[in-house]
């Protein structure tokens, strides 16, 4: 068996699915790029029958991607399948990837059907599917529960109908590692044709087991894993592809497998994924976190001096970490400027450029010290390509402990400059209260979240803000000095993402495009 593991990545579908993280055309495109260039090799773009964005979004990564295979998902429906390969068709290496549920639970109660019907399906769909496309994935949903009798013959008949890649995933984060991997163990020694297909993993984090369980599948045959950029994905997530990524490079002494992914593009990938999903990693996450790399205890550091191995097992730069953090100041030119966030992933045009200098030449006037993590709530902002319908323009807030906590704000709306003034219970309560009156929406604000960029009484506040309605939600970050200032940008980002997917019925939560069993 071969030691190469291939990289399955499905933040574009999976991730997509987490709520409030729904992306646009130019934000997927933008990501696919950056998968292709740190060498995935396949990018599951999204799910083409779920809307006419996600069909919009996979046919033009078909397009652009020459050099990872681009994977559309279908339920075993020939309509799915169809619209799948109606996006794919379009790439350099195609890949249809078509799932039914095989457990119990999920064929009683969701499916309905009896295992001869989820037979029958799979012979129908994937034989179908395999008749537009060389290359199909199956995958039996809610694997980790499934019978395993019944698993084989499933997989039998699936290989045998054309599949050329089996996906077994933990779809509910149910499993330990030690029942995953035999699975795997168990479906190499049962299936007779097993040895036609790529065995892979899928696994989701609702115990934290998502990546030892991918790990455990490799140990027992899985070639290709399924995951995402910081995990991102349905619930609490899926794998999280640095975290597989690297576990494989440190460890293989003990699993002498390797991927083809260039790790040092990872810490650009996740910057790039938050930024424009607005979902913060948390400090203390693997790989990606702030404090990954950070060694707070005197113990430590003093370890790190004497050798760095004593406390590090990879290198920040093996991820792509720059040590350096104090970076640019205010008298730091363009050409500084522009090539210190290209280190840091952002290549803009000159006219974003030039906006995101103009800012950073603001902060640089009131904040002494310009961090690397500055620059990229800066640049983060900026890599949002909604357009801005609502923009901030000032505000102005009354606060403290004896007076009434009043905002005064003011935004252009389609080109209007708009003012308002409203009261409320503490200084963003007012600012929020003012811009629900300027746009005269009033959606549910479902997370709120403040954190320092840097340390420092000076350092920048980011906000993070959810907002929902029905089935709909958006979240979009803002940074500033002044946290009344990020909150409210924050909330007017989230605001317009929010307008966008209502008007677009992009997202594939809306009532219109509900999809069940994924
Ligand atoms: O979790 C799951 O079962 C899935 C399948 C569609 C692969 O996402
Ligand atoms: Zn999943």
């Amino acid at each position: 068996m071969s030691d190469r593991v291939y990289i399955f990545d499905t933040t574009l579908r999976d991730g997509e699915q987490s709520p409030g993280a729904t992306m646009n055309l130019d934000e997927k495109m933008q990501i696919a790029l950056l998968l292709e260039e740190m060498q995935v090799d396949i990018i599951e773009a999204g799910f083409p029958i779920a809307s006419n964005g996600d069909f919009e979004a996979v046919s033009e990564i078909s397009k652009n991607i020459k050099n990872s295979t681009i994977a559309g998902l279908s339920r075993a429906k020939i309509a799915d399948i169809d619209r799948a390969w109606e996006a794919v068709k379009h790439a350099k290496s195609p890949r249809i990837h078509t799932f039914i549920a095989t457990s119990p639970i999920h064929m009683k109660y969701k499916l309905m059907k009896t295992e001869e019907e989820v037979l029958d399906s799979i012979k129908h769909t994937v034989s179908h599917a395999r008749n537009l496309c060389d290359n199909i994935e199956w995958s039996c949903e809610d694997g980790g529960r499934s019978n395993l009798e019944f698993l084989y013959k499933c997989i039998e008949l699936a290989i045998g109908s054309g599949a050329t890649t089996i996906n077994i995933p933990d779809t509910v984060g149910f499993t330990l590692p030690s029942e995953f991997g035999s699975i795997f163990k168990a479906v190499r020694n049962n299936v007779p044709n097993i040895d036609k297909a790529i065995l892979s993993t899928h696994t989701h984090n609702d115990l934290g087991l998502a990546v030892a369980n991918s790990v455990a599948a490799i140990q027992e045959g899985a070639r290709q894993v399924e995951c995402t950029i910081n995990g991102l994905g349905e619930r609490a997530g899926n794998a999280a592809l640095e975290e597989v990524v690297m576990t494989l490079k440190v460890k293989k002494d003990l699993m002498p497998f390797h991927t083809n992914v260039k790790s040092e593009y990872i810490t650009k990938a996740s910057r790039l994924v938050s930024s424009i999903t607005g979902f913060t990693v948390q400090p203390n996450k693997a790989i990606v976190g702030a404090n990954a790399f950070a060694h707070e205890a005197g113990i430590h550091q003093d370890g790190m001096l004497k050798n760095a191995e004593t406390y590090e097992i990879m290198t920040p730069e093996s991820v792509g970490l720059n040590k350096s953090s104090l970076v640019l100041g205010k008298h730091s030119g363009k050409h500084a400027f522009s090539e210190k966030l290209k280190e840091l992933g952002y290549d803009f045009g000159d006219n974003v450029l030039m906006e995101v200098f103009g800012r950073f030449k603001d902060l640089a006037d009131k904040k002494k010290e310009i961090f690397e993590e500055d620059l990229i709530a800066l640049a983060g902002e900026r890599t949002l390509t909604y357009d801005e319908h609502i923009k901030f323009v000032s505000l102005e807030v009354n606060a403290g402990s004896l007076s009434k906590h009043q905002a005064k704000l003011t935004l252009i709306m389609d080109d209007n400059k708009q003012s308002n003034s409203s009261d409320g219970n503490g200084p963003v309560d007012a600012t929020f209260n003012a811009i629900k009156q300027i746009t005269q929406t009033d959606f549910r604000l479902k997370l709120y979240q403040v954190h320092a960029i840097t340390a420092g009484t000076d350092a920048q506040g980011e906000v993070t803000v959810r907002l929902e309605d029905d089935d709909l939600s958006s979240q979009a970050k803002g940074s500033d000095l002044d946290i009344i200032v990020a909150s409210a940008k924050a909330y007017i980002s989230a605001l317009n993402r929010l307008i966008f997917k209502k008007t677009k019925s992009i997202a594939k939560n809306s009532a219109e495009f509900k999809i069940e069993g994924v």
